[in-house]
């Protein structure tokens, strides 16, 4: 087997998904404990702390509790290489988390156990839902009292709409709970309070016929653990590798990341049981991870990482080759030969130089605004990998400058963000005016904060008279020249220069629709 196939192989891409307070950066930081990437337990303020000195503009996410960046950890365990890319955790940013989903071979979903399902996992799995994505589910705070394993199980199948296939079953639950039984393979693992909290190192029983484990669980318990056992087996379903693949069938574990309990079971299954990378679509043919030839997408750029330098890192997922430092990748779009130098990898707790990297992984290409969101880099061959959408905002505002002089920098600085995806960013076509959409109203607080600090430019958005936007398809050129024409009034400029429809409401929408028949009106811009 060639090198690129071996390293393809025990990728392991992921993300978690999670409503926010779930414990997603709470088990992260357990996952990175069993791949050495961090040494002690119980960091978690210490790393989200460590994350904010990165940049000033992070501040924002302090003051507000949420996290507006994404980044990339890389740890390896059991033979694997596991990369975690990490999702923006507020309700209200939709986009950035969207298109992180679209570079991840597999999802992991952690739902508390008290509250069950929430909004944001319902979203989120909708997005996982576009491609099939497959999904394990952490249920997780265990040691606190929450609904009746069973509840959420039929929760998960009737909201998610996805099959449940429970690995590991907990015995007992808050005061009560004293481990879980492995389903696949009979193993009774022991919690033990406080003991679990930097390694994974319960009391396992072979099986719940031990009778070394009556003793230390009570009869009573025991009693009611093989009542519920049997009733589990008949109304739950054996974990099946091809529809957990398919993304028809989520494999369900039971577990405390605070307390670092079962979070050993679920990556041990992980690892075995997550995909590799997978061949991938593009606009001319689909690319196997094995090719030779190095190619990627890049599905998220971070702008001013440093507010000392104003460097640009653009996030590229390695679909398929070998990258090695230096080497220099066709950047299809330009049409320009790119020298990747000084690229980053995300070895989990910094950023260090990328010697090489294989199919799964992601770098860091360091640039001054010259890739874009969705772009994609190949060996000479003229690739475009689909997939990346940007979405339709459903919120505008007109930005408005407190100092008319800035002007300029105000343009260059809605370029920036709308290219790194903060915002959205038009033109119209009859006006001077500067319109920002977004999908989240958190979104202009963002793009406010960031202008003043990273641009020097105090601006203000004012209501507009827009309801919705649609990106404009005509295979007829001279069709779409009349479109122009007599809609002028409503057409803008996206960032990247494509046509936009901007309706003040939905039935404007509506009519210019029917009087169009000949024109696409799409809700989703792929990145072209
Ligand atoms: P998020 O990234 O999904 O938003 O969640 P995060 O890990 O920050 O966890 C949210 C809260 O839930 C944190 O409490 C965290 O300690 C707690 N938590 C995570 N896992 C468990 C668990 O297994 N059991 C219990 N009981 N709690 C858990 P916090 O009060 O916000 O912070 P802290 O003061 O505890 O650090």
């Amino acid at each position: 087997m060639s090198d690129v196939s071996l390293e393809a192989l025990r990728r392991r891409t992921f993300a978690i998904i999670s409503h926010p307070d779930a414990g997603k950066t709470t088990l992260t930081e357990k996952l990175l404990l069993f791949g050495g990437a961090i040494q002690m337990a119980g960091s978690v303020k210490g790393r989200k702390a460590a994350r904010h000195a990165t940049s000033d503009w992070m501040a924002l996410e302090k003051e507000r509790g949420i996290s507006v960046t994404s980044s990339v950890m890389q740890f390896p365990y059991e033979g694997r290489i596991v990369n975690l890319l990490d999702t923006p955790g507020h309700a209200d940013f939709g986009e950035d988390t969207y298109r992180v989903l679209t570079a991840v071979d597999s999802a992991l979903m952690v739902i508390d156990v008290a509250k069950g399902v929430e909004e944001r996992t319902i979203k989120l799995m909708e997005v996982c839902r576009l491609r099939d994505t497959p999904i394990m589910t952490f249920i997780n705070k265990l040691d606190r009292e929450g609904k009746p394993p069973i509840e959420l199980l039929d929760e998960v199948e009737s909201v998610l709409g996805i099959q449940c296939a429970p690995v590991t079953w907990p015995i007992g639950m808050g005061q009560r709970l004293k481990g879980v039984v492995h389903l696949v393979t009979g193993e009774v693992h022991l919690y033990e309070a406080g003991r679990n909290f930097s390694r994974q190192d319960s009391t396992i029983f072979a099986s719940i016929d031990d009778p070394a484990l009556e003793e230390r669980i009570g009869a009573d318990m025991l009693a009611e653990l093989r009542d519920e056992l049997e009733l589990v087996q008949g109304a739950s379903h054996p974990f099946d590798p091809a529809a957990y693949l398919a993304g028809k069938q989520t494999p369900v574990f039971f577990g405390s990341a605070v307390n670092n309990f079962g979070v050993q079971l679920l990556l041990d299954f992980f690892v075995e049981h997550a995909p590799s990378p997978k061949p991938r679509a593009t606009t001319s043919r689909e690319v196997a991870p094995y090719e030779t030839h190095l190619s990627g997408f890049v599905f998220k750029i971070q702008a001013n990482m440093d507010p000392q330098h104003r460097d640009r890192v653009a996030f590229m997922r390695i679909c398929s080759g070998k990258f090695t430092a230096g080497m220099k990748a066709f950047h299809p779009r330009s049409g320009k030969e790119v020298k990747l130098a000084n690229a980053l990898t995300f070895m989990a707790s910094d950023r260090e130089i990328a010697e090489s990297a294989w199919p799964g992984d992601v770098i860091g290409i360091h640039n001054h605004g010259t890739i874009s969101i969705g772009d994609s880099f190949s060996e000479g061959e003229m690739l475009s990998f689909t997939g990346i959408p940007n979405f339709a905002p459903e919120l505008f505002r007109r930005a408005r400058l407190r100092d008319p002089l800035k002007l300029k920098q105000l343009q260059k600085g809605l370029a920036q963000l709308s290219e790194e995806g903060a915002t959205q960013f038009f033109r119209p076509l009859m006006s001077n005016d500067l319109i920002l959409g977004a999908v989240g109203m958190l979104q202009f607080d963002v793009v406010a904060y960031r202008l003043k600090d990273e641009y020097g430019v105090d601006a203000s958005f004012e209501q507009v008279n827009v309801a919705t936007a649609r990106w404009i398809r005509c295979a007829d050129a001279k069709k779409l020249e009349e479109f122009r024409d007599r809609n002028a009034m409503n057409l803008a400029f996206d960032a990247a220069g494509e046509l936009v429809y901007l309706a003040p409401t939905r039935v404007n929408l509506q009519l210019a629709q029917e009087r169009a028949p000949d024109v696409q009106f799409l809700a989703t811009r792929e990145h072209a």
